[in-house]
């Protein structure tokens, strides 16, 4: 469950204060996939920064599974993150000296899992059609690549809320639709919660429930078609 309460975010511009999110209320039930719209600049990366706690809010508060993420030092709320939330960044975020494979395998290392991790990570790069690219380095890869082998490493170990941040924008129709079901299948099959921030509007009308943002407010929160199972469907 991801509960945020009044939370709000700005930045200092010019010596001027900038909100960028005011006062969001939000609840999110787990195993729900809820698909995150709006213009360019009205706030959505922000607003999945802070439900992941990767940034602080200039008030407010989140919480993921009853856990209050900014009562945690930073410290504790990555220890938090690495156990329960994986992150899609909408600029990737691969490390450039490692391969495809040992980035995907960098959450299960912190984790300490190594147990079948490398078994794990060539299939989760199978899946997303990099079997032959496991070696390259990120530089070695195209634009798409890249954005394919960060959803590998967010799925590798295993997290109970999914954050992407427009994991199908570098991608052409069938390697994104090949995403999408891969995001569909953790969601459904793995009982994932997954907040996605598109602005593919068949993508997000393929969720429970779609959430738009305008000028850092939620602006419209609607069922989606994908079928309601009584998990995730905005009440
Ligand atoms: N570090 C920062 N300092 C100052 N302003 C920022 C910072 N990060 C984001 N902003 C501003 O916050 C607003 C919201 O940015 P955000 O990245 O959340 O938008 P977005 O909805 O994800 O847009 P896009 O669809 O283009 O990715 C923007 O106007 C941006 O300029
Ligand atoms: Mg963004």
């Amino acid at each position: 469950m991801i509960v945020a309460e009044g939370l709000e975010k700005s930045y200092t511009s010019g010596g001027r204060p900038l909100p960028v999110l005011r006062r969001i209320d939000l609840e999110v039930p787990p195993e729900a996939f809820v698909s995150i719209v709006g213009p360019s600049g009205s706030g959505k990366t922000t607003l999945l920064g802070l439900l992941a706690g990767l940034d602080e809010p200039t008030s407010g508060r989140v919480k993921l599974d009853g856990q209050d993420l900014f009562a945690l030092t930073e410290d504790g709320r990555a220890e938090f993150r690495s156990r329960n939330v994986g992150f899609v960044f909408q600029t990737f975020h691969l490390l450039p000296t490692l391969t495809a494979l040992e980035n995907v395998l960098v959450p299960l290392e912190l984790r300490g899992e190594y147990a079948g991790a490398r078994e794990r990570g060539e299939a989760l790069l199978g899946r997303v059609g990099l079997g032959e690219r496991m070696d390259h380095y990120p530089a070695q890869l195209s634009g798409g690549e890249q954005q394919r082998v960060a959803l590998a490493r967010a799925f590798a170990n295993r997290p109970k809320i999914l954050f992407a941040d427009e994991p199908t924008g570098n991608l052409d129709r069938e390697t994104g639709g090949a995403i999408v079901a891969m995001l569909e299948e953790l969601n459904r099959d793995a009982h994932t919660t997954l907040v996605l921030v598109t602005h593919d509007p068949a993508l997000a009308e393929r969720a429970h429930r779609v959430i738009s943002l305008s000028g850092g407010r939620i602006a419209t929160d609607r069922p989606g078609t994908a079928v309601a199972t009584g998990a995730g469907v905005a009440s």
